[in-house]
């Protein structure tokens, strides 16, 4: 009797013909992430800018779940402004800068000198996009980005103050590292109303806003710029501080503050 005749292998059962196959795979699947990835960022972008329309909106007190978005950001102008001389930069296009693309770039922006880089910026852009509330012609509030370093993240937010450059409307945080349950206050309903109604400069222009350990005693002088800290999260209070100290300070918008507080601002 013969042999029964062997199988020779199949191309596929091989080591070159799987490697083939998988890499066919891998081809195929890297091109659809790929595609993918080309295909939503013009969708992720327009979503990053209604994010931070509806921040902004929310610290103006103009957020309203059953309006447009777009629609109430038409009455908020933002405007470019240069921080140095405080002044607005009326040829440049607000829609087209983007701070933190300046801040990257040598030629655009500065360094933070280290003696008074409280808020650990680092680089700051030399313009900056504030964003003006206008209600019957006549601005009604200043929206300021503004951030810094907590306890274990760089805080990002937006001061809202009130035409007079110097009340606080309010205060929001939209991003930030801070441990849940402890430095998280910050992004809190109840301790944001904790700012409605302080002030950022005292008589002599000094910035006096501040987070104090614990609360605010009711014999302390400069209770109408300190707002309650919390217990056990002293040191995102003190980042906070820090941040409200550098931003509004000269380095910061406090050229730009003081033209709105002349009346020279709009
Ligand atoms: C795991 C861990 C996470 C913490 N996260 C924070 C925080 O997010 N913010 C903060 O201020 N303190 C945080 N703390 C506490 C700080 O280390 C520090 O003790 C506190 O800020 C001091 O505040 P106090 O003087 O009011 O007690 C954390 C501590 C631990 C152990």
């Amino acid at each position: 009797m013969s042999e029964p005749e062997q199988k020779s292998p199949r191309k596929t059962d091989t080591v070159v013909g799987t490697l083939v196959v998988a890499l066919v795979v891998s081809l195929v699947c890297s091109s659809f992430v790929a595609s993918a990835a080309v295909l939503l960022k013009p969708r992720q972008v327009a979503n990053a800018i209604l994010d931070m329309r509806r921040n902004i909106l929310e610290v103006a007190g103009l957020l309203d779940p059953e309006s447009d978005v777009e629609a109430l950001f038409d009455g908020i102008e933002p405007r470019v402004v240069d921080l140095e001389t405080g002044a607005y930069v009326e040829d440049a296009d607000p829609e087209a800068f983007d701070p933190a693309e300046a801040a990257k770039d040598p030629e655009r922006s500065v360094e933070v000198p280290a003696e008074i880089d409280v808020a650990r910026v680092g680089r700051r852009a030399n313009h900056a996009l504030v964003y003006e509330v206008r209600r019957d012609g006549e601005v009604s509030k200043i929206i300021l980005p503004v951030s810094g370093y907590g306890l274990w993240s760089t805080m990002y937010g937006f001061l809202a103050l009130e035409a007079d450059g110097n009340t606080v409307a309010d205060i929001t945080f939209y991003s930030h590292g801070e441990t849940p349950g402890l430095g998280d206050f910050i992004g809190k309903p109840a301790w944001r109303g904790l700012w409605r109604g302080k002030r950022a400069f005292d008589e002599s222009g000094k910035v006096e806003l501040q987070v104090v350990k614990g609360r605010v005693s009711a014999d302390d002088p400069l209770a109408d710029y300190h707002v309650d800290g919390v217990s056990g999260a002293t040191l995102t209070g003190n980042g906070v501080t820090n941040m409200m100290e550098y931003w509004l300070g000269d380095h910061g918008y406090g050229p730009y503050l003081r033209n709105i507080q002349r009346g020279e601002g709009t």
